[in-house]
């Protein structure tokens, strides 16, 4: 796995998907690890509302940094929380700013609060309207974050993705 060069991309809100991307960064040799930031501004009263209306309408919002090269990278792995049974719109966002990332191979994983819903499968749909091929995709429910068993399999996935590419 260390001779393949991974990219961790995240999104993070309250800290559980940027605790999980940093796990996972110290178990694959600390590849490069980016974290995305969602620049809208939000009303203290509407946030909650208004982000589960954009997450459930798909939508994207303006990121810091606006742009991710992955072209020097073998296996592209993005992290997200789920609002409204999606991933968020920074991570969508992400996905719409890769460059370089046609026909790459991509692993997905998202923190969320016991109701995920249909989320992989968007993160699916989105990736391969990139053009990527999804290697595997996790959820983890955020009372698991601190969970080894459950770093180990999001680590496995990742491994056998890589493995797969050195095939
Ligand atoms: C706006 C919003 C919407 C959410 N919607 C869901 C949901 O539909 N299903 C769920 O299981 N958790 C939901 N959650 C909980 C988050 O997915 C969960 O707390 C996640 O781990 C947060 O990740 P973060 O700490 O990296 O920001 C929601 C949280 C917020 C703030």
């Amino acid at each position: 796995m260390m001779s393949m060069k991974i990219c961790i991309i995240y999104h993070s809100e309250t800290g559980n998907t940027r605790h999980v991307a940093q796990h996972l960064s110290a178990a694959c040799g600390e590849p490069r690890l980016i974290e995305v930031h969602d620049l809208a501004t939000y009303s203290h009263l509407t946030r909650f509302l208004t982000r589960c209306k954009k997450a459930r309408g798909e939508e994207t919002t303006a990121i810091e940094p606006s742009s991710i090269d992955v072209s020097g990278f073998d296996l592209i792995v993005l992290g997200s929380p789920i609002w409204a049974f999606k991933p968020t719109p920074a991570i969508h966002a992400a996905l719409d700013a890769l460059k370089g990332c046609d026909g790459k191979p991509v692993v997905g994983f998202f923190t969320h609060g016991g109701m995920p819903g249909t989320s992989e499968a968007t993160f699916t749909s989105w990736c391969k309207g990139r053009g990527m091929q999804v290697r595997g995709t996790m959820g983890i429910h955020m009372k698991d974050i601190e969970n080894e068993k459950k770093t180990k399999e999001l680590v496995a996935i990742v491994t056998a993705a890589c493995a797969r590419k050195d095939a």
